[in-house]
Formats: C-alpha cells, sequence, structure tokens
C-alpha cells in the first residue's frame, strides 16, 4: 500500500481559527470516503498511538479510505485555548463542512478515535452534520457527568479528574513554555503528583490544586459543578439522541472508567436514535479491558482471562473496517457483520455473540441480604441469598473519611503504584470493619451474571450526608475475591442528580446504588458477594458526610459517620442480579 500525507493543513473554523490537520491518502485516483479522528493527544501520533485499542490508521488507508487527524482547539499545533469539551460541537461540524468540500473527499465521512477523541465524535454527531455517515468511539461516554467526570450516583470520579486533569495541564504547560511563558517549577510540582498518587488524592480541600487549575482552569470548574447542572448538561449528547441520524460502533472493556455510560449510550441510542439507520445500526464490542493498561490487556496480576481475553483477539481494526464499510461505504456484503453485540464472558472466558444489549432473555432476580447484624469484614456473619430474609437485622459500620477504603483495581483510571485496574483481589479491604460482606453458599452449579446490576439498600446515618458504596465479587475456590463491578450512590443525590436532599439523621430511606454492568459465570464452587461500605478512595471523591460542599472541606471539617444497613422481612435490601439461565448446549453437558 502506497499513501501521501499532507501535514498541518490549515482547516478554518466559523471564529477565524484554523485547526491543524494531517490528511492521509492512498495513493490512487480518488475521491475517498473519510475516516476522522480529531484528539488533544497530538495527531502527529495518530498513525503510531501503539494503542491495541485503537484501530490501525495503515488498515484504514490500504482499505481505500482517506484518514484525516486534527489537533482540538489549543493542543499540539492548533491554536487558541484548550477547555476540554466546549468547542468540540462547533469545531467538529465546521471540521466536516470543509471536508465534504474538498475533491479528495467522496462526500461520506466516518469518525474514530477513544475516550475524549470519543467525546469529540458525540458532540459532533448531535449537530446531524452533512457528510457524518457513522461514528465508532472507543472506551468513551456520550454523557461526561456519568463517566468519567463524575458518576451515576453523583461522586466526583476523583482518580479520573486529577490523574487526566495533571496530563492534560502538563501539555498545556508544554505549549506555555514553548512560547516563552509558563513556571518551569510546576512541571516538577504536577509529575510529583503523578509519580506519587497519594500527594496528589490526599490533601483536602480537593478545590485546593491551584498548579493544575492555573494550566487547566477547567479542573475547577468541574469542581464547582458537582450536581448535573447546565453545565455538564451542555455536553451531554445522550440528552439529545434524537438528533443523532447515524450507527455507532462502540468498543468497551468490563474495567474501563466509561463503562456503565458506554452501556447506557448504546441503549439509549437503540430507543431513541435520531433514524432508523442510527436506532439499528448500533454495534457493541466488551471485552475484559480496563483503560489504561498497555498492551498486556486480558492479564492482571490477580486474575487472567487467557489468549482470548487478549485486545488482539477482539480485531478491534477488523469491526471498525466492516462498520465503515457498511456504515460509510454503504456496502451490503460485509461478512461477519450478523450480530449486534459481542461480549467477553468472563468466568468462561470465551467471546459470545448477542442480540442486543441488555440481553433479551436477562431474568432480574433478587438476591437479599441478610445475617445476624455482624457483616463486617469477609469472616462475619453476612448471607446473600434467594430465600427473603426472615429475621430484621441491621449491619453497623464507622465511615471515617481520614481512613477510607482504598481502591483496589476496578474501574479506577490510574490506580495508585502497584495497584491496577481490573480484577483485583478484594482480600485486603474485606478484612475491614468498615466493609461488609454478604456471600452465597458455595454454588453447586454455574450461575451466570450478565447486564446491569443494582443494589437496592435500605440505610440510615448518624450523617446528613453520606455515601454507600458496593462491589459484586466472585469468591473463587483458592479465596481470591475478583472484583467484577461496583457504584457508588452520594444519599443527597438519591433522588436527583440536580436537586440535592440531605438526610435527616437517624432515619431509614431506601437507596438505589447502580453497580454497573459486569458478564460472568460464577463457577460450580465459587461463591457470590456483595460488599457494601462507603468509600472506595480514590476512585471516588471522599464524602466528609457533612452535608456542606464536599469539594471545598477540609480536613478539620471531616466528620465520622456511623451508617447502618437494615435488612428482614419490613426493610428488603437486596443485590438484583440479570442471570443468564439457557439451555446448556450438549458440548457443555458433556464437559
Ligand atoms: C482519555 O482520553 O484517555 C481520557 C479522557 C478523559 C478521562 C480519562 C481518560
Amino acid at each position: 500500500m502506497t499513501f501521501r500525507v499532507d501535514v498541518d493543513v490549515a482547516v478554518p473554523m466559523r471564529d477565524g481559527v484554523s485547526l491543524a490537520t494531517n490528511v492521509w491518502r492512498p495513493e490512487k485516483p480518488g475521491p475517498f470516503p473519510v475516516l476522522l479522528v480529531r484528539t488533544p493527544y497530538g495527531k502527529d501520533d495518530a498513525g503510531t498511538y501503539g494503542n491495541p485499542k485503537l484501530p490501525d490508521v495503515f488498515a484504514f488507508v490500504g482499505a481505500g479510505y482517506a484518514v484525516v487527524a486534527q489537533d482540538v482547539r489549543g493542543t499540539s499545533r492548533s491554536p487558541g485555548v484548550f477547555v476540554p469539551n466546549v468547542h468540540e460541537g462547533r469545531d467538529g461540524a465546521d471540521t466536516l463542512a470543509w471536508l465534504v468540500e474538498q475533491p479528495w473527499c467522496d462526500g461520506a465521512v466516518g469518525m474514530w478515535g477513544g475516550s475524549y477523541m470519543g467525546f469529540t465524535q458525540w458532540l459532533a454527531a448531535v449537530r446531524d452534520v452533512p457528510g457524518l455517515r457513522a461514528i465508532a468511539p472507543v472506551m468513551s461516554s456520550a454523557d461526561l457527568y456519568g463517566a468519567p467526570w463524575y458518576s451515576p450516583g453523583g461522586a466526583l470520579s476523583q482518580d479520573a479528574v486529577l490523574t487526566w486533569g495533571t496530563l492534560s495541564a502538563l501539555r498545556t504547560l508544554r505549549r506555555e513554555l514553548d512560547e516563552g511563558r509558563g513556571d518551569p517549577a510546576d512541571v516538577r510540582a504536577l509529575l510529583s503528583g503523578l509519580e506519587h498518587p497519594r500527594l496528589l488524592h490526599d490533601p483536602l480541600p480537593l478545590t485546593g490544586r491551584d498548579v493544575m487549575t492555573r494550566h487547566l482552569p477547567w479542573v475547577g470548574e468541574v469542581l464547582a459543578h458537582p450536581e448535573r447542572d447546565a453545565f455538564w448538561q451542555e455536553v451531554a449528547a445522550i440528552d439529545r439522541c434524537a438528533a443523532i441520524t447515524v450507527p455507532a460502533l462502540q468498543i468497551g472493556g468490563w474495567y474501563d472508567v466509561f463503562i456503565g455510560e458506554t452501556m447506557r449510550s448504546y441503549t439509549t441510542m437503540r430507543r431513541h436514535g435520531g433514524s432508523d439507520a442510527a436506532r439499528d445500526g448500533q454495534r457493541l464490542v466488551v471485552g475484559p479491558w480496563s483503560h489504561a493498561d498497555g498492551t498486556d490487556l486480558g492479564t492482571y496480576p490477580d486474575r487472567s482471562f487467557g489468549l482470548a481475553g487478549s485486545i488482539k483477539a477482539a480485531d478491534v481494526t477488523g469491526e471498525h473496517l466492516r462498520f465503515f464499510d457498511r456504515s460509510v461505504r454503504g456496502r451490503t456484503d460485509t461478512p461477519g457483520d450478523t450480530h449486534r453485540v459481542r461480549i467477553f464472558v468472563m468466568g468462561v472466558d470465551e467471546w459470545r455473540d448477542e442480540a442486543d444489549w441488555p440481553l433479551p432473555d436477562t431474568r432480574y432476580t433478587d438476591f437479599f441480604l441478610a445475617g445476624g447484624g455482624r457483616a463486617n469484614t469477609a469472616t462475619g456473619d453476612g448471607v446473600l441469598t434467594r430465600d427473603a430474609a426472615v429475621t430484621e437485622a441491621t449491619d453497623t459500620f464507622l465511615y471515617d473519611p481520614r481512613r477510607p477504603v482504598p481502591t483496589l483495581g476496578g474501574t479506577v483510571l490510574a490506580g495508585a503504584p502497584g495497584a491496577h485496574p481490573g480484577p483485583a483481589d478484594q482480600a485486603a479491604v474485606e478484612a475491614r470493619d468498615d466493609v461488609l460482606c454478604f456471600t452465597t453458599a458455595v454454588l453447586d452449579r454455574p450461575v451466570e451474571v450478565t447486564g446491569h446490576v443494582t443494589l437496592v439498600l435500605h440505610v440510615s446515618s448518624s450523617a446528613a450526608d453520606t455515601d454507600f458504596t458496593g462491589k459484586l465479587v466472585d469468591v473463587h475456590p483458592d479465596g481470591r475475591a475478583i472484583l467484577l463491578c461496583e457504584g457508588v450512590q452520594r444519599v443527597r443525590y438519591r433522588d436527583s442528580l440536580t436537586e440535592p436532599a440531605l438526610l435527616e439523621p437517624g432515619t431509614v430511606c431506601e437507596l438505589t446504588v447502580d453497580l454497573c454492568v459486569t458478564s460472568n459465570v460464577f463457577l460450580a464452587g465459587h461463591r457470590i458477594r456483595l460488599e457494601v461500605s462507603s468509600s472506595n478512595f480514590p476512585r471516588y471523591d471522599r464524602n466528609t458526610n457533612t452535608g456542606g460542599p464536599i469539594a471545598a472541606g477540609t480536613e478539620d471539617d471531616l466528620v465520622v459517620a456511623v451508617n447502618r444497613v437494615h435488612h428482614g422481612p419490613s426493610r428488603p435490601s437486596r443485590l438484583v442480579l440479570p442471570l443468564i439461565e439457557r439451555p446448556r448446549t450438549e458440548t457443555e453437558v458433556r464437559t
């Protein structure tokens, strides 16, 4: 394959700013369909991101597409100021308007790219721009409040905000230094937070991140908007799904910080997308991956999913090509394009094609919390049972924000050194008195859980506001307690993310905690476990328990909360699991 590349083509925006853009074209007569990526990470690296989650640009050009890579406003070679998200809708639309006028473009454009590059796709797609035929966000979100910056339960996604904020501030600072502005000492200050995550995460108040906000004031804005208010609604493509008329291929990971919103944008587009093509054309591929674990995807210190779990086995480039050939080129003869959804089922560690998500044959089943009121730690008396509990009991723990439960794996973005995202063993946190564990008996047959996991808790607290966290865990026969999925609910947002309501201390309320999604077969000999606590730090920020503004809370403000989970016939606290019960095939029965 031979191709030509034009570097730093200036693409004009409506306000006179021109964005730096590279154009890769097959060395043959055009015009070509175009695949556009808009990135804050440097367009010049678009061919060599070395990120196996992203498709191979050379394969795109080899298949006859022109590839266009653009530095978003205020990054790398594009002028202006980088304010995350706010310019991407307009700038994306202006770029598409320019593209379809180019003689080498045949008028059909697809967009691609991961994470932030996915935000740029959703925000352009809501504008229903001429020429756009499809988008392919990898590990991304159409609701930036829900992920990655806050969470469906209203807690700040602290690790994502501060880690990504630091990296972005560093990129801005580098531009400033190149232009003879900026203080070189800030480089050291920012880097020390990445090298020593406790320096980044522990200090209070959260709003005191002066160096970071000097170079990326947007971080201050994020902390100033803990509710899902107009600041977030303006960049929530998911709220405008009916305006999106193109299909999306989404690729996600069960341990990705974005996974909840990846799934929600799929289900919302299937129902409310703005055209038949958008509703019917959704595609979803989800593997056992986290956001940022390099090239060994699918293999983690406490759990390996085998070769099939590697992203290489998922053929991300092939998925993109089949999708774009159908939706951008309009080909109807794309082989292997028979199912909407492809998921990696953990436990049995194999890929499965499915008709839709949630799986149409899901049976949401209650697993009740039970026990005598001493569920603290994995050796306590907490029980998880399909039979409704017959006795009332209350489990109590102290949540001390000075001593939060540390994040161990899961959907954290970066984690701490030695603590990777992904399916980590929870043994160390399950030994804590402030972690309640509710566990089933040893399973005598496999139980498949694939879909959205919800926790309904009857809780009370000594505080006017606090958090309740939950984790679904697969307890292996060797004792490993492998995390599957997790979530948090900030009590003040129990009814609304825009109208917080404090709790009357001591009164019992029903709380629904979204534990996100997973796909796992709990094998015979394993046990299903639910963990309940009030912190998961720094995956989420610590609730100060005061009821006041959390980001402004200082060390002196922190209050210890006495938190309680009630269960029994009158207060049926329960885990609602999406069970998949299918007749086993003959081969499965034989093995
Ligand atoms: C990313 O582009 O990888 C990213 C963006 C926002 C939050 C986390 C990661």
